[in-house]
């Protein structure tokens, strides 16, 4: 299949609709990363975006909506908390599960009965939407177990000849993909961090969220997970990943005694003059939201660079941070060396 990359104008909306509407796929950017879209009431075409990424059918898709009025039929309830949570911060990078209603389709959820709902920001998904008049299933753009794309070209790159369409609107603004928290049980459980914080959340509800502890640490053996995705070894590049907690100064010195052929250093920004081996740098120490945007091209610029071995500078845990460290020790396959 041949993959056409088009600008965002008339011509590639018009087409993006027409390939939903018929069932096939398009991949596009969103505020957070790039998407796989199909009709997310259509078994088959969902079918599609499983076989294009390589993914485990039991891992369940987010449905895209761009009004309140979509949620008819596509949530079977729209709680409370549900309400609070949308005023405050849809459309946005936040994702809500919810009890499925009857026109998502089995595929989508994974035989799940609660489905993942998102209202994004992005001009491009909310013009495809309303054009196609179709809600949309769309998992992050990459390829199973890949870092997701944050810009047209790290699509295609994963995507080519999988799909016929990727919509090109340039970089992602957030870079990570969304928050995801659960609104189905006694009481609301953040199932992956994101842009929109655990702190944030509390506000916007006024009451505490839990903290699905799946996201801080590995899963023992054995382990059910509440949101399927988090048992999945992610965003791994092809090189192997350490995180080192601890100084810049203890960092240093400890990249200095590993220091060799294929060994790289995923740092802060303006570290890498102070270090013995190559690096690439995902943002400032201080500046969490500018390491969620960079971390997923970082990870592919190391396998660009053909990294075997990579020492990397811990994230804080805490805020925007939670959602970097998420990704970042997923990638690592839960390395961290304490110096
Ligand atoms: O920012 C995003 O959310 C991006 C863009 C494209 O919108 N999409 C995205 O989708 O990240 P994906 O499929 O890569 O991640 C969806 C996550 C998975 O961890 C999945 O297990 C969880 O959401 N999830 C989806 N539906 C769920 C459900 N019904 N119950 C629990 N977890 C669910
Ligand atoms: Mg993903």
């Amino acid at each position: 299949m041949e993959t056409k990359v088009m600008p965002v104008n008339e011509e590639s909306l018009a087409y993006a609709a027409e390939l939903l509407q018929n069932g096939q796929l398009v991949a596009l950017p969103t505020e957070t990363v790039y998407g796989i879209a199909a009709d997310a009431r259509n078994g088959e075409a969902v079918k599609k975006i499983f076989e294009a990424k390589g993914r485990p059918q039991d891992n369940p898709l987010i449905v895209h909506i761009c009004g309140m009025e979509m949620l008819k039929g596509i949530v079977s309830e729209v709680p409370e908390r549900a309400k609070k949570l949308a005023k405050a911060y849809w459309p946005g990078p936040l994702t809500m599960v919810l009890p499925r209603g009857p026109e998502v389709s089995e595929v989508t959820c994974a035989g799940l009965d609660t489905v993942g709902v998102r209202m994004p920001s992005h001009p491009v998904v909310q013009a495809v939407i309303r054009r196609s008049g179709v809600a949309f299933a769309a998992p992050s753009a990459n390829l199973s177990g890949k870092p997701s794309p944050t810009s047209a070209a790290d699509t295609f790159a994963d995507m080519d000849g999988r799909l016929p369409l990727i919509l090109d609107g340039g970089e992602c603004t957030y870079g990570v993909e969304s928050t995801v928290v659960s609104l189905t049980g006694e009481q609301p459980v953040l199932l992956r961090p994101g842009y929109v914080t655990k702190e944030q959340l509390e506000a916007a509800l006024g009451e505490p969220v839990l903290v699905s502890h799946a996201i801080l640490e590995k899963l023992a053996d054995g382990e059910v997970a509440r949101s399927p995705g988090m048992k999945y070894k992610h965003y791994a590049p092809k090189a192997e990943i350490t995180i080192l907690e601890g100084s810049f100064d203890a960092f240093c010195k400890y990249v200095a005694d590993h220091a060799g052929e294929g060994v790289w250093g995923l740092c802060f920004d303006g570290e890498a003059d102070r270090l013995p081996v190559p690096c690439i740098e995902y943002g400032s120490e201080n500046k969490p939201a500018e390491q969620a945007h960079k971390l997923f091209s970082a990870l592919r610029d190391l396998d660009r660079h053909g990294a075997v071995t990579v020492y990397a500078r811990c994230p804080r845990r805490d805020g925007v941070s939670m959602a970097v460290y998420n990704r970042l020790i997923r990638a690592a396959a839960f390395r961290v060396v304490q110096i």
